[in-house]
């Protein structure tokens, strides 16, 4: 299919022309319990609200619904994890009966009700998916913590949120790594101010958590009592469509991470409209989103969209390589006959790099794949170009944020492909009037690099505000570029209206698809007691696209071996944020180059360090500091 045969250009207008029709026409597709009479209140809430009459709720759209009508006994979810041996596939009726008695545990035993947070700190096992639908069952709102993140940032989440149980594991699995989560969990409630009333822990064979009287649950032990009695006892609890269905903590400019709010009514609409016309994908086929639950990937696309839309989702506990080879995503996906697949490019470059001729998916039978989907990063071209080559199958980069928990800009399969240009990940989805605009918020010609905002109000299912930070929000995101969304990625467009995200404007890197805040690690390098001054910068990386490199300058005096303080500095991000920073360059300097009025040069220092051609910024203090970083960098084998 090409443009002419595509239904963009007319669904697009269409949209255009009447935003207010177009999302009314797609909430028809959702089961309400009130259908909204408003489409959008324009004068509610930061920006306006989606639907905000309307009453639902999300688990009966997701689990119930397709029981009602007949796919009581179709996969929901394909449970596949070669780091355990485990396969096992639970249907919607089976999905329909545990997530009422987790709800029915969270209620009648922990006193959960609508509107109380529930953080859930989990591996990637069914039991996440099932205690995300449950709090949606009850109103309440979940909040996942990935797992790779550090005790202190989960702590922060705690006292953000408040939540009154907290649902969690033993441990979690990274390739051959078990890695206790329970420890992670008591030190993390232990620095937490506020202190969640339940934990519910699942005991993995792994590992046997301590459980703490009182306070801790053996996930089992309550199911098995509540299978006596919670089992078609809950019906879904009425929600407004405007009651947050969950938040998600994304990194911000600073340490403190900002807690995305996601509505019921909007979400539920932007995710079923996507499904079918996004990705292309019909009820009853299998999907797979190779991300994680604690990312907005894995909400939207291993957990809900799919689930709304009544499809087999595969939750797949493992790696791309490694578990046990870089076949496994070939293997995943024939074996349980995906459709497409959705992950990061990162997870191309791994495989890429252990099987860069492709034998390994040579041994698979892909007939009914059709579609690779890659988000989280830019997609660079050589990665795209070798995946096109390998699997024969349109390749379809697309952009989106945490904040919009949906696709910005995207090549829409189902209205019809659009010619693919590597680097873009094409055009603009409904609901999105993106614009680039220079500083005064004056478009840029086409072809220009400029800030990349999108007009308000943003579409259904993107963030109505920051979690009981409303002035945060606004600030963020609305305050720089008025009337306009800031996403803080740079970019431009072409003739055909193509988009070029290229980075962001902000201290925000990208690593391995994962969102880190330098200036968070600055806060915690600051920390460090022989430590004056540092900056964080993201430098190119094969694998990752990007990692972090801390540089120090020492406070004076302070005459221990620069390798110890450098060794500290990584142990100190591993134990603050976490290790998905994977931060393992800390360089101790002399000095960090400034501009006259003090500002860290850290773009000139990044360029550097990539091999970037580079020119001398004017306002320079002392150019011979940059010859003192290049030769640091060049010692430790940064560069050639
Ligand atoms: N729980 C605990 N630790 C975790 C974790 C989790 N859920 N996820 C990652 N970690 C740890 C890893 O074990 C690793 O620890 P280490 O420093 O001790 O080795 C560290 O965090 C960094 O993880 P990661 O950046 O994922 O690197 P990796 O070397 O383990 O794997 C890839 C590299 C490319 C294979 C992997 O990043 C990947 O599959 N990425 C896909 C990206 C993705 O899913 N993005 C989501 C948005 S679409
Ligand atoms: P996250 O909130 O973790 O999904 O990260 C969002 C950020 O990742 C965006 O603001 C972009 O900087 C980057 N990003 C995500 N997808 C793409 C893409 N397809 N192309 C370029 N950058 C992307």
């Amino acid at each position: 299919m090409d443009v002419k045969t595509s239904r963009y250009h007319e669904v697009y207008a269409s949209w255009r022309r009447d935003p207010q029709a177009f999302w009314g026409e797609a909430a028809n597709a959702i089961d309400w319990i009130e259908k909204p009479k408003t489409v959008f209140d324009p004068k509610a809430g930061i920006y306006g609200r989606w639907f905000p009459d309307g009453v639902c709720n999300t688990c009966y759209n997701a689990v119930d619904r397709h029981v009602e009508a007949g796919r009581g006994e179709q996969a929901a979810i394909i449970y596949d994890s070669p780091v355990t041996g485990t396969k096992a596939t639970i249907t919607y009726a089976a999905l329909q009966t545990k997530t009422e008695i987790l709800a029915g545990i969270l209620e009648k035993d922990f006193g959960v009700t609508k509107g109380d947070r529930v953080i859930i700190y989990m591996p990637m096992v069914p039991e996440a998916v099932v205690a995300m639908l449950a709090c949606a069952r009850i109103g309440a709102v979940h909040s996942v913590v990935f797992g790779g993140f550090a005790p202190k940032e989960l702590a922060t989440r705690i006292d953000d949120c408040t939540p009154k149980a907290v649902l969690s594991a033993s441990c979690g699995i990274e390739g051959a790594r078990v890695v206790p989560y329970k420890p992670m969990l008591d030190e993390a409630i232990g620095l937490a101010k506020h202190k969640p009333a339940h934990c519910l822990i699942l005991q993995r064979p792994q590992v046997r958590a301590e459980l703490i009287a009182g306070r801790d649950h053996d996930w089992h032990a309550k199911w098995d009592d509540a299978l006596v009695w919670a089992k078609n006892v809950l019906t879904p609890v009425p929600v407004k469509a405007t009651d947050p269905l969950y938040v998600l903590y994304t990194s911000g400019t600073t340490g403190i991470p900002k807690g995305v709010v996601r509505d019921n009514g909007g979400h539920m609409v932007a995710l079923k409209w996507s499904m079918k016309n996004l990705y292309g994908i019909e009820p009853g086929e299998v999907w797979w989103s190779a991300s994680d639950i604690g990312w907005v990937v894995g909400h939207s696309y291993i957990v809900y969209g799919p689930l709304l839309h009544g499809a087999t989702t595969i939750l797949y506990e493992g790696k791309p390589v490694g578990t046990p080879n870089a076949g496994a995503f070939w293997r995943v996906i024939a074996e349980h006959g995906a459709v497409a697949m959705f992950t990061a490019p990162t997870a191309f470059r791994a495989i890429k790099k252990e099987d860069p001729q492709g034998k390994l998916f040579a041994q698979y039978d892909l007939s009914k794949f059709r579609t690779l989907f890659l988000a989280g990063e830019r997609a660079d071209p050589d990665t795209l170009i070798w995946a096109e080559n390998l699997l024969h199958r349109p390749v379809i980069d697309h952009w989106w944020q945490t904040e919009t928990g949906w696709c910005i800009a995207g090549n829409p399969v189902g209205l019809g492909l659009l010619p693919i240009k590597h680097g873009s990940p094409t055009v603009a989805m409904p609901g999105y009037d993106i614009r680039v605009v220079d500083e005064g918020c004056k478009e840029v010609p086409i072809g220009t690099m400029g800030s990349i905002v999108v007009k308000l109000p943003l579409p259904p299912g993107a963030l109505p505000t920051l979690w009981q930070q409303d002035a945060r929000m606004k600030e963020s995101y609305l305050a720089e570029f008025p009337g306009c969304y800031k996403t803080a990625d740079a970019g431009y467009v072409d003739d055909d209206g193509y988009i070029y995200v290229m980075g962001r404007t902000d201290d925000i890197i990208n690593v391995a698809g994962h969102r880190l805040s330098t200036g968070g690690m600055e806060e915690v390098l600051a920390g460090h007691k022989d430590v004056a001054e540092c900056a964080v910068l993201g430098i190119k990386d094969e694998l990752k696209g990007e990692v972090p490199c801390g540089f120090v300058v020492l406070k004076s005096g302070v005459n221990r071996p620069p390798a110890d303080i450098e060794s500290e500095c990584i142990a100190l991000i591993r134990e603050k944020i976490g290790p998905v920073a994977s931060f393992r360059l800390a360089i101790v300097v002399n000095r960090l180059p400034k501009t006259r009025s003090g500002k860290i040069l850290r773009g000139t220092i990044k360029k550097i360090a990539d091999r970037d051609p580079w020119t001398m910024p004017a306002t320079i203090d002392d150019p011979a500091i940059l010859d003192e970083i290049g030769g640091a960098m060049k010692a430790k084998g940064l560069m050639a």
